[in-house]
């Protein structure tokens, strides 16, 4: 049975679809079977993978607003070797209205998983920068949460609201939710402000903080207007090697969780 993970921190530009679609290419290119399922109205991850928004007949928002849909009709292959994606679509901005109305209107995705975890050693969802249904869907529907932190002199705020929406789910939707991992993303070795904010994030999240850290790389902003992940687009750069390293290290600390 796979295990799924919510991609989650509602600031938004922190790098939670960068890392979405870098770390789900490194672990399929290290034959790991992954879905990545993109529930944000942009649909950054769906477009980054290069798939088009067009004409898509079924979408995360269909799998979210029918629960007779089978989970499997909306999977579709990327580029990649044993990376699949289930794409967002526009409709999707009207789903945090139109969810309140359904009933168990947290848990829709949670059943979409449910059936699709049988296929997959990992599911990641990108979650959207928000704190709404869509979100509370995601946070509902996986085993843990996976936070990307950007680092720039503003790094720790809303790190606590974060930290205590995971702790309200925990106590009312998914109890076993757990934070799997934090990851520095956009860090610039010249700057003392990112070596203080890595000192920041140390202290707040301990041994959940990853040791690699993703340096700030233009190849990794220009990859998604390609379609492509790193891993394709410029396996040399210093983006590519860090996934690449952070994929190793997330394998390797996952065995110790001992999960
Ligand atoms: N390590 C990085 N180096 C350079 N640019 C990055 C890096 N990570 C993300 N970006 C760019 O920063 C912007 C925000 O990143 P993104 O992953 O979309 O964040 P989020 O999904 O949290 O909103 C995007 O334009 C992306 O290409
Ligand atoms: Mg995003």
């Amino acid at each position: 049975m796979g295990k799924a993970l919510a991609i989650f921190n509602q600031k938004g530009g922190v790098g939670k679809t960068t890392t979405n679609i870098n770390l789900s290419a490194c672990l399929a290119l290290r034959g790991k079977k992954v879905l990545v399922m993109d529930i944000d109205p942009q649909g950054n991850t769906t477009s980054g993978l290069g798939i088009s928004k067009k004409n898509l007949e079924s979408t995360s928002y269909e799998l979210l607003v029918d629960d007779k849909l089978n989970p499997l009709k909306t999977v579709l292959r990327t580029s990649v070797e044993n990376l699949d994606i289930i794409p967002a679509s526009v409709d999707l901005a009207g789903a945090e209205i139109e969810l309140v109305q359904l009933e168990g209107r947290e848990k829709r995705l949670k059943r979409a998983i449910g059936k699709l975890r049988a296929y997959y050693d990992y599911i990641f969802i990108d979650c959207p920068p928000s704190l709404g249904l869509l979100t509370i869907n995601a946070l509902t529907a996986v085993d843990c949460v996976l936070v990307p932190i950007q680092c720039e002199f503003y790094a720790l705020e809303g790190v606590s609201q974060l930290v205590s929406t995971i702790d309200l789910v925990r106590r009312s939707l998914n109890p076993d939710l757990y934070i799997e991992g934090v990851i520095l993303s956009m860090f610039d070795g010249r700057t003392n402000l990112s070596h203080q904010v890595v000192q920041e994030v140390k202290k707040y999240f301990g041994d959940r903080l990853y040791s690699t850290v993703i340096p700030r790389n233009v190849r990794l902003a220009e990859a998604p207007s390609y379609g492509l992940p790193i891993t394709t687009y410029d396996p040399r750069s210093a983006g590519a090697k860090a996934y690449q390293r952070f994929a190793e290290e997330f394998l390797n600390a996952e065995v110790k969780h001992g999960d």
